[in-house]
């Protein structure tokens, strides 16, 4: 693998480069905490920040990526952000002021990565192709614009992609999708890869519920490494771009020490196949069953 450290790039199918590890931020409060962990990790050598709308906490991440900037030891252009689109806001108007409110909740001028978040929410489940259809041209129209660098989505299956390429002018470079140990998702990376898109894995950590794994706990003695780096690298090794989150600057510093060492084979083999169920992970939500 060529990526070395968090200022690692990988080149996306529409020219821009994405760094290797992104930087997770649902469930973290608006506020102090969110300020302080997005600025911790920006400080450690993060440079690849992953917010929502739906996390509710863009003020702050915008807040803390600005006041870096202001430090003066990075430029904007090193740093890459991303936001995706609210369930409520989808078809083509509500998409286009839902990009404005995010540039000035961010205080941004550009987001680098703008992702449909979910295909199929409820309040559009009887016109979710219309809808998404609507809001990929107010994206495909920002980023016209300059107001996105790259265009992607979020939990879509193969299924909901195809609807969209029927309509899409610009083709999506990125889907972001659940990865972690137990939850391989090979399939759907290999469909991605082929169709030009690039893997990011959201809750490589299991939202925190891996650390029970015995399996885990394990291949950690084995190779010396806290469970948290085992799994980063394992989602990496899996062609996946993971985005760990913590709002405690040791395990956000703990969790990007994923460049010096490798995982072999085999041991990515029996990660993929943890059973997630036992240790409470929840599998990747099925959109189109989804209750939000
Ligand atoms: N597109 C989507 O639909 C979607 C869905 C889910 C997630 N995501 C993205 O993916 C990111 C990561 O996923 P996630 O938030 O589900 O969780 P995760 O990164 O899999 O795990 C985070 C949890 O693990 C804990 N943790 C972090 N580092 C640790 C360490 N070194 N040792 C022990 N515990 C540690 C955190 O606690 P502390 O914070 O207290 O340290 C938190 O409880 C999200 O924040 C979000 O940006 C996207």
């Amino acid at each position: 693998m060529e990526q070395d450290s968090l200022k690692s790039t990988y080149t996306l199918a529409d020219g821009n480069r994405i760094p290797c590890v992104g930087f997770g931020t649902w469930q973290t409060p608006d506020g102090d905490v969110a300020y302080k962990s997005v600025l911790a990790a920006l400080r450690n050598g993060y440079r690849h920040i992953d917010t929502a709308t739906a996390y509710g906490n863009e003020e702050s991440v915008g807040k803390a990526i600005n006041d870096f900037l202001r430090e003066g030891s990075v430029k904007r252009s090193e740093l890459f952000i991303t936001t995706k689109l609210h369930n409520q806001d989808h078809g083509y108007d509500l998409t286009k002021a839902a990009i404005e409110k995010s540039l000035n909740m961010l205080g941004l001028d550009y987001l680098d990565l703008y992702l449909i978040h979910w295909p199929n929410p409820i309040k559009f489940r009887d016109c979710w192709a219309e809808a998404n259809a609507g809001s990929w041209k107010a994206m495909e129209e920002a980023r016209e614009e300059g107001k996105i660098r790259s265009l992607g989505l979020s939990n879509f299956m193969e299924r909901h992609h195809e609807k969209l390429m029927e309509t899409a002018k610009v083709a999506p470079v990125v889907d972001q999708i659940k990865i972690c140990p137990g939850i391989a998702q090979t399939s759907l990376i290999s469909y991605c890869k082929a169709h030009g898109m690039l893997v990011e894995g959201y809750s490589p950590l299991g939202t925190g519920g891996i650390f029970k794994s015995t399996l885990m706990q394990e291949l950690s003695a084995k190779y010396g490494r806290p469970i948290s780096q085992i799994c980063v690298r394992w989602s990496m090794q899996q062609g996946a771009i993971p985005l760990p989150k913590s709002v405690n600057e040791d395990r956000i510093i703990e969790n990007s020490k994923v460049f010096d060492f490798e995982l072999s084979e085999d041991d990515c083999k029996a990660i993929s196949e943890i059973d997630y169920e036992a240790l409470g992970i929840t599998p990747q939500r099925n959109p189109d069953e989804n209750k939000f």
